[in-house]
Order: C-alpha cells, then structure tokens, then sequence
C-alpha cells in the first residue's frame, strides 16, 4: 500500500477512544501507511459526517456509541452480520460503494474462544442489559449453539422486546438454543446457573458502581465477561471474583478484535493480535 489510508473513529464520548492506537499498531506490522482521526460526532452530525469523509477519500470509520444504530441507515450495502445485531460499528467504501458491518460479535467470540479458551456450545450463559451493545453480540453467540441463553434486564418490557425481536430474525430451534428473558430479580437470575455471564449494562462505566448481584449467581461460572474495558477491574468483575467465578475478563480483547476485523475489511491484511492482547495500551 502506497497510498495514506484514510480511517477514523467516531462516537461521544471519544476522548479515551484506544482505537487510533490499536490500528496503527496493526498497520505497522505491514509497513502501512495510515491517518486515523478521532472525531466527536453524535447521531445529528452523522451523515453530514459521512459524507464529507468520504467524500475527502476516507476508506474506513470505526462506530461507537452512541452510533451504532443510526449508521445502519448510511450504508449502501449492510451485510448480515450486522442487520442481525441491528447495529453497525464499522462503515468502508469498497467499489463506489458504502459497506455497513458488524464486527463486535467476531470479536467477541474470538477472545472467547481463541483467547480465553472458553468455548459457547452447550454452555449456559447470562448476558445482563438488553441495550445497544447486547443486542450487538447475542446473534454471534447463539451461532455456537450454547444450551440455553438468558438475558436479564432491569428494565423488563425492553428485554421482551429485545427477544420478540430476535425470534423474528434467528431460527434457535435450528441452534437448540433456549432463550429466556427476564429482569434482574434473584427468582429469575438463580433460576439457573451459569458457565459463562457477561456484563453489558452501562452501569460500570457511568457511575463505577455494580448491580449489587447475588453472590450465588457465579456458583459454578467458568468465566465472568464484562463487555467494557478498565484500567481497574470493574465493579462487576469484583463481584464476580468474590463471588466464587474463576476467571473474569475485561472487553478489551474483544475491542482488539474487533479492531482487527474491521482492519482486514479495510486493507484485506489480517494483523497479528498477540502483542496487543498481552499490553493493554495505557
Ligand atoms: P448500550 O448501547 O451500551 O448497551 P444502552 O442501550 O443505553 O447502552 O443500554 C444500557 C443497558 O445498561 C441497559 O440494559 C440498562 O438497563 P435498562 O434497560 O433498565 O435501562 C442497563 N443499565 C444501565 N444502568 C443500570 C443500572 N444502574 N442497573 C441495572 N442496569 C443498568
């Protein structure tokens, strides 16, 4: 590659976005030459932004919050991947046209399964929240097949809806998969027991604070995902520690991944993740 590649991250809050730095260590590794800018848009700004990026030959923009959603409706072709999700955190130009995709669950599922050795299939899991970033990740999770999959929310008609609409657009009698929805009660969290729980809830990362979860809930929990990443263990992964989980992880090799997908969709190269995996950049 001769030419600068164009790339960018957008969303609000992006201050502390890791990504700049995640992708110029991916395109050092083959000598690439890259721009990645850092631009604070919100859902209002978005296509105006787009389109002028694009315009200025841009070839590739990470999307985060609050964005996801909204960038679904700026793509010329949006691929399943991300209709699934119902969210799109990477937008690229490809032959004249704007591609729309999904990389969150990919990355998801590869720190789960290559990384963190912990495979999904016959698993139970627990995913608390039923926002943005859950919806993004349960049609790859319920791809490997996991025995029963549950969603707990605290707000509880957001997380029917959330299961009304994923029974309109995934087969899980085909996964064997059984989906359950409910809130945050004891009644309907140890209801069961679980392999794996993952955190999607905002609350670590707006106040610090967790849910104050049942300490039996992580009898038996192989591992205790939390979706977001910190310098610190989060509130929820404390939670987990003490309650008996014996791994816990934070998302940031997930947004490695993720980063590196939405790498090789940009340049057709696939980095090498290790290096970054073992040093979160500080
Ligand atoms: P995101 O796109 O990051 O998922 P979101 O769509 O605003 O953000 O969703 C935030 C999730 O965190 C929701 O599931 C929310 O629960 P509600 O649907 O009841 O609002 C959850 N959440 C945020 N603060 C919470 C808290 N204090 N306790 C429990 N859940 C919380």
């Amino acid at each position: 590659m001769d030419k600068k590649l164009k790339l960018a991250v957008i969303g609000k809050p992006i201050t502390h976005s890791k990504s700049p730095d995640i992708h110029q260590n991916f395109a050092n590794q083959f000598n690439a030459k890259i721009e990645f800018g850092k631009d604070e848009v919100t859902p209002d700004t978005l296509e105006t932004w787009l389109t002028d990026f694009f315009k200025n030959g841009g070839k590739g923009v990470s999307i985060t919050l609050p964005l996801k959603e909204a960038a679904l409706n700026y793509a010329d072709e949006i691929s399943d991947r991300a209709r699934l999700a119902s969210a799109c955190n990477v937008v690229y130009a490809k032959d004249k046209k704007l591609f729309g995709d999904n990389t969150d669950g990919h990355g998801l599922i590869t720190d789960l399964e290559n990384n963190l050795k912990v495979t999904l299939k016959d698993k139970k899991i627990l995913i608390l929240g039923a926002g943005g970033a859950a919806r993004g990740i349960i049609p790859s999770i319920i791809e490997k097949k996991p025995a029963k999959l549950k969603v707990a929310n605290r707000t509880k008609s957001k997380v029917l809806l959330l299961k009304k609409d994923l029974e309109g657009k995934v087969d899980l009698k085909e996964k064997n998969t059984i989906f359950e929805a409910g809130d945050l009660s004891d009644d309907f969290l140890l209801d069961d027991s679980y392999d794996i729980v993952i955190n999607s809830t905002s609350i670590s990362t707006q106040t610090g604070e967790s849910i104050g979860l049942p300490k039996a809930l992580f009898t038996g929990t192989k591992l205790a995902y939390d979706l977001f990443y910190a310098a610190e263990k989060t509130a929820f992964m404390q939670e987990a520690l003490a309650g008996g989980a014996e791994k816990i992880s934070d998302g940031w090799g997930m947004l490695v991944e993720q980063g590196a997908e939405s790498f090789k969709l940009w340049t057709n190269l696939i980095p090498d993740t290790s290096r970054l995996l073992e040093k979160p950049i500080d």
